[in-house]
């Protein structure tokens, strides 16, 4: 089992190529949710996120034969940028196994940081089958991306981290992948603060961990979808798992449109970039997923901010409107002159922004007097979107809200 020692232990060894990240107040947050808010903002860590603690503390561990021979791993995400990293700056050997198309971006920033990438299979486990040959044919380590107790202590130190500024925090939130984070932190902070509350956090696209506790054994799911890719894991580890029954006192998931509203929000409001994984956290207590008092303190761990830029297009486009900031609606109008001027007249009086406007009249969905209209519209919360929509309405148009409108989440968070 995974001990307070163990962490504090692998404390002393992360220093070697991790920095310490800030926990800073957040006012907006706090604001929001009636709690008091402090953002531990792991995204600021060396390869923008926490897997290099674990992959230094357990590279610090190995035998001085594995040293020599090297590590390998497999890993499509942060694993590989962290165990790359840790490996160089600790004058280790590092080879990763990437699926043939993982992301340019991920591929370039893990050979930057001294790895030799191999780029093979169609996903993560053919990836990882090949990894474990090189580990057999080339006597190499295999360097485990979360069940393997020193790798979990090196994830610890955030939460050694944490309560070291906050020894009275109340609840701290974290992400669950394989679980190998959340073992380390609630192990640093119930062993330091027995009363704290550990709450963790999964995708609903990926939620092994709430079906996994009800019985009582690991369960694996049929198929991960989620924009959090850093957690889109069938199951977790046996070990993490272990921990997490003794010291995890909630799981709770949250969507995907709740992570992008977590993802705009932040940028926003702290410019700071998290990827999917990195704000669930944040997701979780913006959705009231998990009860709390009011001025509670709690910490949500934002634990990464490695987020391609075509995703992050699409994760902004969905928190925009999710918050009622994006709205697209359809109309049908008369195709005479000036019947477009009219309507657009009321757009404009109700002061929403035009990004795109559709006109096409040649639409076999309306009569061939007619046109049909697709509008995307700059909205300033759902207030605003009910305000407009009543506006046409009364005005005779029969609007059709495409994206965003009250299907969306509910959440005015501005
Ligand atoms: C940003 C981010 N958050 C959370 C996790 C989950 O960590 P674990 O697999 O140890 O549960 C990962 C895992 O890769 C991650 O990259």
């Amino acid at each position: 089992m995974l001990e307070l020692e163990d962490v504090l232990a692998a404390n002393e060894r992360v220093t070697e190529t991790s920095r310490r990240t800030p926990l800073v107040y957040s006012n907006t947050f706090s604001k929001m949710t009636g709690a008091e808010i402090y953002l531990k903002q792991e995204m600021f860590q060396r390869t923008g996120a926490f897997k290099i603690r674990g992959a230094t503390n357990r590279i610090a561990t190995l035998s001085e034969r594995d040293r020599e021979a090297g590590v390998v791993t497999a890993s499509a995400g942060n694993h590989a940028q962290g165990v790359a990293l840790a490996a160089t700056r600790m004058g280790v050997d590092s080879t990763v196994v990437m699926p043939e198309d993982a992301p340019i971006s991920k591929i370039e920033a893990t050979r930057a940081y001294g790895a030799e990438v191999i780029l093979h299979g169609v996903d993560y486990d053919e990836a990882a089958e090949y990894a474990r040959e090189l580990e057999r044919e080339q006597n190499r380590y295999y360097l485990p991306a979360f069940d393997d107790w020193d790798v979990m202590a090196g994830q610890g130190t955030i939460g050694l981290e944490i309560v070291e500024e906050l020894p009275d925090v109340d609840t701290v939130v974290v992400p669950i992948g394989g679980g190998g984070l959340i073992a380390g932190i609630a192990t640093a902070v119930k062993g330091t603060n027995p009363d704290a509350r550990i709450i963790g956090v999964q995708a609903a696209g990926a939620s092994s961990v709430v079906p996994s506790l009800e019985e009582g054994r690991r369960v694996e799911i049929d198929s991960v979808g989620t924009v959090a890719d850093g957690i889109a894991t069938r199951t977790v580890g046996e070990k993490t798992f272990r921990v997490i029954e003794e010291r995890v006192d909630e799981v709770v998931t949250v969507t995907d449109a709740e992570i992008a509203v977590a993802v705009v929000t932040l940028l926003e409001r702290s410019k700071t970039l998290a990827e999917g994984a990195g704000a669930v956290a944040l997701a979780a207590l913006l959705a009231e997923t998990f009860e709390y008092d009011p001025g509670e303190t709690i910490v949500p761990a934002l634990c990464g901010g490695n987020i391609d830029m075509n995703v992050l297009t699409t994760v902004i486009v969905r928190g925009l409107i999710e918050t009622g900031r994006y709205l697209r609606v359809r109309t049908v109008l008369p195709d005479r002159p000036g019947a477009l001027d009219s309507l657009v007249g009321i757009i404009s009086e109700q002061e929403a922004n035009i990004y795109a406007i559709q006109h096409d009249r040649t639409s076999r969905h309306v009569s061939m007097d007619d046109a049909e209209i697709e509008i995307d519209l700059e909205t300033r919360g759902h207030d605003h979107i009910d305000e407009l929509v009543d506006a046409l309405e009364s005005a005779g148009y029969e609007m059709t809200v495409l994206e965003g409108g009250s299907g969306a989440a509910n959440l005015d968070l501005l």
